[in-house]
């Protein structure tokens, strides 16, 4: 384990999308890479911190040297992240599914030559972020989140801080014209409980770099 800052912190990572079966070889996805996830764990690991990496199938590989958990699913994601805590902190930077196929099958689903399509019904999933950040003990000291919003940014950002009961919100704008969504760069708001700051627009890693700059900072004052 590395020095720095973050020696001897345990840090929760969550990357990627999740994938939610329909049928044993059909899923729903999304287009998360896992990238702005990776960075951030990667970052985390060169201030020291043990990192616990919990991914989706991601599209960008796990960085090295942190403790990676496979999952596919939402509820497996909640189920690794319970499991690897307690923890200093813990970031949910995954694209979790709101919603699971609530009636998948148990065998691949075949065309039955009626000419109906399948009606797949919908689970709402849990939301690991609001789960951890309202725990009560073993609540890491800080939760962070990420909010990605197509307009109002600052405030739906300040709301779902709340509403989730994490610390801080990273927030993004993902409309189509930035090109942040599986670009390389990213522009954030941070959103914590002192106010809203505007970073400017930066490559994902240095994004990461300064989080985990952020977050060393807010652990070892606290
Ligand atoms: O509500 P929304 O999906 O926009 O919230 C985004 C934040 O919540 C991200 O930090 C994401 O990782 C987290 N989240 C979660 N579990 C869910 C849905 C979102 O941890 N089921």
């Amino acid at each position: 384990l590395g020095e720095g800052p973050l020696k001897g912190r345990h840090v929760v990572v969550t990357s990627g999308p999740t994938h939610e079966p329909i049928d044993p070889v059909r899923y729903i996805a999304n287009r998360s890479s896992g990238a702005q996830g990776a960075a951030i764990a990667a970052a985390l690991r060169d201030l020291g911190a043990r990192v616990s990496f919990v991914t989706g199938p991601a599209s960008v590989p796990p960085p090295g040297g942190v403790g990676v958990v496979r999952v596919e699913t939402a509820r497996e994601m909640l189920e690794a992240v319970e499991a690897a805590l307690p923890a200093d902190a813990a970031v949910f930077a995954a694209a979790v599914a709101d919603w699971r196929v609530a009636n998948a099958a148990g065998s691949k689903m075949k065309k039955d030559g009626s000419g109906r399509a399948p009606a797949l019904e919908f689970a709402e999933n849990p939301d690991i972020l609001a789960t951890v950040a309202r725990m009560g003990a073993g609540r890491p000291a800080l939760v962070v989140g990420f909010a990605a919003e197509t307009d109002d940014v600052v405030a739906h950002a300040a709301t779902k801080r709340a509403r989730k009961g994490c610390d801080w919100i990273v927030a993004n704008d993902v409309s189509a014209a930035t090109g942040i969504m599986g670009g390389a760069e990213n522009a954030v708001t941070l959103i914590t409980a002192e106010g809203a700051e505007e970073w400017p627009r930066l490559p994902k890693d240095e994004v990461a770099r300064r989080l985990a700059a952020r977050i060393a900072r807010a652990l070892c004052a606290g």
